[in-house]
């Protein structure tokens, strides 16, 4: 497996595994209904964003990740990231691969901490990959998402620290 910078070309092979994920509606707070159009100007970010692909020797796209300042302005020193695997592709390491790639990525860039904003609590495979990278659940909103089966469940905000803190350092 490969991951590369994801390009225009990539996106038909992105679209059908990413828009059956949102339809879903149990991971992501997309409107499950999202049409191609804006899914593509969601997922496919531009710099200081970036989107890759996971890729098999066969060139088959196995999973996909965005990263980006998950804030802008005096906060844009906070990263964040998405990640969706083709569901056809799960449980082989694609989703790790993806999560260390994005943190080596935020590190590189001199970000300083990378935080998701809503892990959904019922995404049991998603919480224990992202602690097992590291991460922690800084705080979970009660009831922040309506799963299809599970009601109302909590929204989780995981964090992850990168670089020790600026205290003498105000400028950044
Ligand atoms: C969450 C997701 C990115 C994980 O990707 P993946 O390629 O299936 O994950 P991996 O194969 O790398 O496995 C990750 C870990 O999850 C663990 N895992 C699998 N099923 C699990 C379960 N039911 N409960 C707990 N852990 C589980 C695996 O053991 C693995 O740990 P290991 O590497 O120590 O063996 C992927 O399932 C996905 O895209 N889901 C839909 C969209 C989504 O939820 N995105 C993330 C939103 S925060």
């Amino acid at each position: 497996m490969v991951i590369r910078e994801a390009n225009p070309g990539d996106w038909p092979r992105i679209w059908p595994f990413l828009r059956d994920i949102v339809r879903a509606g149990e991971t992501y707070t997309y409107d499950r209904d999202l049409d191609e159009e804006r899914a593509r100007g969601m997922w496919l970010t531009a710099p200081p964003g970036r989107t890759v692909v996971a890729v098999d020797e066969a060139g088959t796209v196995l999973g996909t990740a965005k990263m980006n300042p998950n804030h802008m302005g005096p906060a844009a020193h906070i990263a964040s990231a998405s990640f969706m695997v083709d569901p056809a592709h799960s449980g082989r390491g694609v989703g790790r691969a993806l999560g260390e790639h994005v943190l080596d990525w935020a590190r590189a860039s001199g970000y300083r901490a990378m935080q998701f904003n809503a892990v959904v609590e019922t995404n049991v495979r998603a919480v224990a990959l992202w602690r097992s990278l590291g991460f922690e659940i800084l705080a979970t909103l009660p009831e922040g998402f309506r799963h299809p089966v599970h009601g109302y469940v909590g929204l989780h905000i995981m964090y992850q620290a990168l670089h020790p803190p600026a205290a003498a350092d105000p400028a950044g």
